[in-house]
């Protein structure tokens, strides 16, 4: 199969957009970083660079820790009412829909993804993100508490709690869902009061940067927002360290979450971690087998297996494995893999060059140790960094392709006989606890199954369903904290006791 080439014409903002040098958003002005320099934005579906885009270094991170700062404590924000605050972060959100096919087009010429899935999930999940989080800010509430302090009999207290914005937030984001990583972070930051100093990752800078332009259109007052773009290893460690910053919110590798930490301990920041998975998909025998087919292969394939949470062992009961594994190897075949913005591009291209090289490794090491591919097994053409949807077969617990977080298209389906005690311990068997999946008929064993799987979320007879309402995190060392819904409230405030003596 070839790779598809008709792109699209693309928005007259976009191409607008990269053709400037982009700047950083600090305290409401887009400037220079402080050393001058920028670094290139490449399109993974040709190499060829897009764009040039400012790089920030501890300079330009610690004026937007300042500004966030400045913003935070005095200034117009502080005294909005929670009803004013909601009501810029829902005119964000329908900022995000007016500019929907110029958002999507951008996603997708700097990620790689394909056009129709940054139409019809990245852009809009973003937008519902902020509406939903819009609502909360009127809804931030503490209690009344009755108390009775055995040392002080008969005295009145009035106690109560107040929920108050946790303060100056650094947030991490990486490259596979740029935009929609910028809203699941932005949105319960700016609805519970917080200011932020957000640094998206190097790969796939560009959406956020444009986002930080309808911040600014929306009306938040200058500083609540600062966006510096810049290397994981310069600007994000800054970041990560900075004294002025209460809390670091991150999504990426594990191995980065680490270091996140240890530079968090110096002045024991709050943490929250969003971090990699390596997720068991369990179809069990009686499973409706066309819904678990397209099911799993989606639960791997989708985002070209770029997912934290992404199906990446798919544990199939011994009698229907040849059948089953067969339909996902024929759905992998199927495929159309081409440009993101080709309209009938169904995977794009992994995000850099990195990552190909990383995710052909993988299915070098599989090979070599034994693994047989019934899909695919190796890169696609010579131009871009195009890798084939794979399915992996004949694997052993113990390989790096079982074991590790691949990140790519690349899925190994392993037979189990019983649904019994050794089937939960080998899906539970690996280091990380994000996602899980379970496909049968039968609601007793789903339920039950769901129940023992470590995992942060489970998905029955579906994969990868999202919503802004419904919390999503880790197990294990897939991070700490949970993301949308209120539980991401519970990452951006802290709580207060008031006790009055009456
Ligand atoms: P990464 O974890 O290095 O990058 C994510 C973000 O962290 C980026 O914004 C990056 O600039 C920043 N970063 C990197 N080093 C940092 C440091 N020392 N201090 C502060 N910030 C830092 O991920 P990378 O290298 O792009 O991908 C490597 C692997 O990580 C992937 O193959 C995949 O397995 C995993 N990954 C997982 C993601 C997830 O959603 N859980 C997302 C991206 C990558
Ligand atoms: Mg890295």
């Amino acid at each position: 199969m070839s790779i598809a080439t008709a792109e699209i014409r693309l928005d007259k903002n976009v191409t607008s957009f990269v053709k400037e040098r982009r700047k950083l958003l600090i305290d409401g002005q887009w400037v220079d970083a402080a050393s001058g320099k920028t670094f290139p934005v490449e399109n993974p579906a040709t190499g060829e660079v897009i764009a040039h885009v400012s790089e920030g270094t501890k300079e330009d991170i610690d004026r937007a820790v300042k500004a966030a700062r400045r913003a935070f404590e005095s200034g117009a924000w502080p005294r909005l009412s929670p009803s004013e605050r909601g009501r810029l972060v829902w005119k964000l959100g329908d900022l995000i829909l007016e500019h929907l096919e110029e958002l999507a087009e951008l996603e997708s010429l700097d990620n790689g993804k394909p056009i129709a899935v940054a139409r019809a999930a990245d852009v809009p999940l973003a937008a519902d993100l902020f509406h939903y989080m819009a609502g909360w800010a009127t809804k931030i509430e503490g209690n009344t508490i009755p108390i009775s302090v055995p040392y002080a009999p008969g005295a009145k207290f009035h106690a109560y709690t107040l929920r108050e914005p946790v303060g100056v937030v650094g947030q991490i984001i990486p490259w596979n869902f740029p935009f929609l990583m910028a809203a699941w972070k932005l949105g319960p930051a700016l609805a519970t009061g917080c200011t932020v100093v957000l640094k998206p990752a190097e790969e796939t800078p560009l959406t956020a940067l444009r986002l930080g332009e309808l911040v600014q259109e929306a009306g938040f007052p200058d500083g609540v927002v600062n966006i510096v773009t810049g290397f994981g290893e310069t600007a994000g460690a800054a970041l990560a360290a900075h004294p002025g910053i209460d809390k670091v919110a991150f999504t990426g590798s594990t191995e980065v979450g680490k270091l996140i930490l240890k530079a968090a301990t110096n002045d024991l920041k709050k943490v929250s971690l969003e971090l990699g998975g390596k997720s068991p998909n369990v179809v069990l025998r009686d499973a409706d087998l066309d819904l678990a087919i397209k099911g799993t292969a989606s639960a791997i394939f989708f985002n070209h297996g770029q997912c934290c949470c992404a199906g990446s062992r798919l544990f199939v009961q011994q009698s229907i494995f040849d059948k089953l594994v067969g339909g996902v190897a024929d759905e992998a075949k199927k495929i159309r893999v081409g440009p993101g913005l080709d309209p009938k591009t169904q995977m794009g291209p992994m995000v850099s060059e990195s990552q190909f090289n990383r995710v052909c490794g993988y299915l070098e090491s599989g090979l070599a140790e034994g693994a047989k591919a019934v899909a695919g097994g190796g890169k696609r053409g010579d131009k871009g960094y195009f890798v084939e949807p794979t399915v992996l077969v004949d694997t052993k617990p113990d390989m790096k392709v079982i074991q590790e977080e691949i990140f790519g298209p690349v899925v190994a389906a392993i037979p189990f006989k019983e649904l019994d005690d050794d089937l939960v311990k080998a899906a539970n068997d690996t280091i990380y606890g994000l996602a899980a999946g379970v496909w049968t008929r039968d609601l007793s064993k789903a339920h039950s199954l769901a129940g023992k799987l470590k995992a942060g979320t489970v998905w029955v007879n579906c994969y990868n369903i999202f919503d802004a309402a419904l919390p999503f995190g880790g197990y294990k060392q897939s991070g700490w904290g949970r993301e949308m819904g209120h539980d991401a409230l519970d990452l951006y405030t802290q709580k207060k006791a008031v006790c009055a003596a009456l």
